[in-house]
Parts: structure tokens; C-alpha cells; sequence
């Protein structure tokens, strides 16, 4: 019988074939508050998630949390242990739509690109690379060296994305909180996961964000271009003084802008 398609190519409706099932594995970087929240907002948005956690990332937990162990394994739907190799996670047979290291170590993030895998975390997303499933790895070290690097690229390469969990200043947060939110959001939207609830401030689609500091704006009265140059005249006759020189600041900007 005569197949549409070669058995090796990828069938593109596969993510939407699979349910809406995630593995989140929380390995021993800094930052495990990025694989907590991934589990909450996943949670929330009705997504079934498989949890491994590494023997490190409990250490890791009692240095940045105040959280239990315990407690963490309770926001997963299933939480595996990380010597469980029989876990259904460790099969591709087992269909995901893919796998989430938050935070992702060097050590971790080395085996994976090595696929010499040597605990549940690691081969699970063996798994998802070689199921060609989304594998994202939120991958935490600074600074690195080119070994590092390499490894990014190898593991790029096979088709993981490395998504270092990188603060996005121009959403203007305002907590710890805040960053953490926007990063696993914008994790999720690589699984077209929306958790809808505006913890991602979206370039162009936010209203908030088309407001520019005065300096960048365009529509500014002529007027003000005007006051601003006639400070900068008395400025320029009080040089010494500070507020005179503040005034010159921002009468540079205003030239430029007019
Ligand atoms: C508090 C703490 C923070 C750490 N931060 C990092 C980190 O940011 N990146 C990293 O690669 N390793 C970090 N480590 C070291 C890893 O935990 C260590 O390399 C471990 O072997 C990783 O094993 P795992 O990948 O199985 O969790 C940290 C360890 C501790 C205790």
C-alpha cells in the first residue's frame, strides 16, 4: 500500500493531535520560581502537566523558596520521580505536545545535547527531541563559556530552542514577579498556550506600551519645541549653575526631536 508520506516526514497537525499534555522538568540552576509558574499558569489553563525535578533542584528550592517539596509536586498533575526511568514520560508512545526545562542547568542542558541521558528529566526530553517535539530549555548560567555556547548551537541545531530566561525591560515591570510572568508567557506562547490573563505585554498590541517617554514623541506642539529652545538659551548664559545645565539636557533632546 502506497503511503501519502514517508514515514520520516512530519505530519504538521501532529501538536494538535496530541493532547494538550506537558512535561515541565525543574532542573538545579538558579531560578526554579520559572518551573512553579509554568506549573500554575498551565494548571490554570487546563493543561495536563508531568512533572520531574532533579535531586539538585530541591537543594535549590530551600535556597530561593520558601516552598515545600511537597508542595511543588502538587501543582503537577503527575509528578515523577527523577530515578523512574519506567515513567510514562520516558517513552515517546507517551504523546505530548512537548517538554519545558525551567530552569534548564549546564549540566542538564550537556546530557540532553549528548543524549547520554542519565535521569528522567534529561531522557524525557531525549524523548521530545527525538519524537521531534517542542523541547524548550530555559536554560540559566552567566557568564559562559564557549563550551556553553557550542552546546547551545549542537542542541539548536537537533531542534531544541534555548530560551534563557532574560528580563524584557520595555514591559516595564514592576516585580520580580512581573519578569518571571512575562518570561514563562512568552515560554508559552512557543506551544501557542495562551493564558490570557495580560501577564504578557505584547509590543504594538498594548496600549500602555505605545506611550513614549516625551522626548521620542512626534506629536508634541511646536510651542513646546519653542519653550524648550528658549531654556536652553538661558541655559547657556548660566552654565555653571545645575539647574542650568539640567536645562540644557533636556533642551537637547527637544532640539533633536523638533
Ligand atoms: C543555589 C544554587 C544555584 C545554582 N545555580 C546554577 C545555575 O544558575 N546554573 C547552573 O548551570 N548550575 C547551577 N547550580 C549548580 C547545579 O545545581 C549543579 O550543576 C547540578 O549538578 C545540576 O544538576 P541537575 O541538572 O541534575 O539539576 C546551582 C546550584 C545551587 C545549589
Amino acid at each position: 500500500m502506497a503511503l501519502d508520506r514517508q514515514p520520516w516526514e512530519r505530519n504538521e497537525n501532529m501538536q494538535d493531535l496530541a493532547p494538550k499534555r506537558l512535561v515541565i522538568g525543574i532542573s538545579g540552576a538558579s531560578g526554579v520560581t520559572y518551573g512553579v509558574r509554568l506549573l500554575q499558569l498551565l494548571w490554570n489553563a487546563g493543561v495536563e502537566t508531568h512533572l520531574v525535578m532533579s535531586k539538585t533542584a530541591e537543594q535549590t528550592f530551600a535556597y530561593e523558596t520558601d516552598l515545600k517539596i511537597a508542595e511543588v509536586r502538587e501543582l503537577a498533575n503527575v509528578s515523577h520521580a527523577i530515578d523512574d526511568m519506567a515513567a510514562p514520560i520516558s517513552s515517546g508512545s507517551f504523546r505530548t505536545a512537548g517538554m519545558i526545562v525551567a530552569p534548564c542547568s549546564m549540566r542538564s542542558m550537556s546530557e540532553i545535547a549528548s543524549g547520554v541521558t542519565t535521569t528522567l528529566l534529561t531522557r524525557a526530553a531525549d524523548v521530545a527531541l527525538k519524537e521531534r517535539r517542542r523541547l524548550v530549555l530555559m536554560v540559566r548560567e552567566t557568564p559562559l563559556h564557549t563550551g556553553h555556547l557550542r552546546t547551545m548551537t549542537a542542541l539548536s541545531e537537533i531542534g531544541a530552542i534555548i530560551a534563557p530566561p532574560v528580563p524584557a525591560f520595555y514591559a516595564k515591570p514592576e516585580n520580580l514577579e512581573d519578569m518571571v510572568d512575562h518570561t514563562v508567557g512568552r515560554v508559552l506562547d512557543l506551544f501557542d498556550i495562551d493564558i490570557d490573563i495580560g501577564i504578557v505585554r505584547r509590543w504594538g498590541e498594548d496600549d500602555a506600551l505605545k506611550r513614549r517617554p516625551p522626548s521620542l514623541r512626534k506629536d508634541r506642539p511646536l510651542t513646546f519645541c519653542r519653550d524648550l529652545r528658549k531654556d536652553q538659551s538661558n541655559a547657556s548664559r548660566k552654565p555653571g549653575k545645575a539647574r542650568g545645565q539640567r536645562a540644557i539636557g533636556s533642551a537637547r533632546v527637544a532640539m533633536r526631536r523638533c
